[in-house]
C-alpha cells in the first residue's frame, strides 16, 4: 500500500483483546466466562446501533455497564461485586501481543498512528495508558464529541478533520467487518485484521487486505 499518511486503528477487538475482562473472571463465572463475553459483546455493539437509530445516545461506559448487565442477567449470574469487577476491567483490557511492536515499526517508518473508536475519552485513555500505547499515538478520537457511533459517516470524518489527511491517505484497521464495511464505504483504504476468522459481511465497502495479526501491517506499508 501506498501514498499512505496514516494509519487510524478502530480500538476494541482491534488493539485490545475485549474478552479478555471475561477470561480474568474465568473462576468466578462457573464456565460461563466465553457465552458471557460472547454476549456482552453483541449486546454492547446492538446498542450502539439502535441508539444511533433512535437519536438516543448515551456513552459507551454505560452501554459496556448496560450490555453486562443484559449478559448477567441472560446466564442467571447475580453478583453485583463480580458485575462491577467484570465493567473495570474494561478500563485495563490487555492489548494484543503484537501491537506495540507493530505500532513502533510504524512510527519509526514515519508513519502518523491513531485510534477512532466508540469508547468514551475516559475509557480510551484508560486502556492506551494501561497498554502504554500513548507514545506510539498522535491522536485518540472517540465517538463522544459527535453523540453518535460507528459506522456513522461522521465518525470517519471525524480522523479525516483532526489528522487534517485525506481519506484516500489513510489507511484504516479494524477487527470488526461491519466497521470494516463502513470505513470502507466512508472513503478510507481500509485492511481487516480478521483475528475471529469470521466470513465476508454482505455490505457494501470491502477491504483491500485481510490478515490475522496486525503483525503483518508494517511490511505491507514498506516499513
Ligand atoms: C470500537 O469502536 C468498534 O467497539 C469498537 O473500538
Amino acid at each position: 500500500m501506498n501514498d499512505i499518511d496514516a494509519c487510524v486503528f478502530d480500538a476494541y477487538g482491534t488493539l485490545f483483546d475485549v474478552a479478555s475482562a471475561a477470561k480474568r473472571c474465568r473462576d468466578d463465572l462457573a464456565g460461563k466466562a466465553d457465552e458471557l463475553a460472547a454476549l456482552w459483546r453483541t449486546k454492547q455493539l446492538e446498542y450502539t446501533w439502535l441508539r444511533s437509530l433512535m437519536g438516543d445516545y448515551a456513552d459507551f461506559w454505560q452501554i459496556t455497564g448496560d450490555g453486562l448487565d443484559f449478559a448477567l442477567d441472560t446466564l442467571g449470574v447475580d453478583d453485583a461485586v463480580l458485575r462491577d469487577r467484570l465493567l473495570n476491567l474494561y478500563l485495563e483490557l490487555d492489548a494484543y501481543p503484537e501491537v506495540p511492536d507493530m505500532l513502533d515499526r510504524l512510527t519509526a517508518g514515519g508513519i502518523q498512528c491513531a485510534i477512532l473508536s466508540n469508547g468514551s475519552p475516559d475509557m480510551l485513555a484508560s486502556a492506551v495508558d494501561n497498554a502504554d500505547l500513548g507514545k506510539y499515538l498522535t491522536d485518540v478520537l472517540s465517538v463522544d464529541s459527535l453523540g453518535i457511533y460507528k459506522p456513522d459517516p461522521s465518525v470517519y470524518q471525524l480522523a479525516v478533520d483532526t489528522l487534517g489527511i485525506r481519506a484516500e491517505r489513510i489507511c484504516f484497521m479494524s477487527s470488526n467487518a461491519w466497521d470494516v464495511a463502513g470505513a470502507a464505504h466512508f472513503g478510507f483504504r481500509v485492511n481487516w485484521v480478521n483475528r475471529f476468522a469470521q466470513k465476508n459481511e454482505r455490505l457494501s465497502g470491502v477491504p483491500e487486505n485481510e490478515f490475522k495479526t496486525l503483525a503483518e501491517l508494517p511490511g505491507l506499508l514498506g516499513l
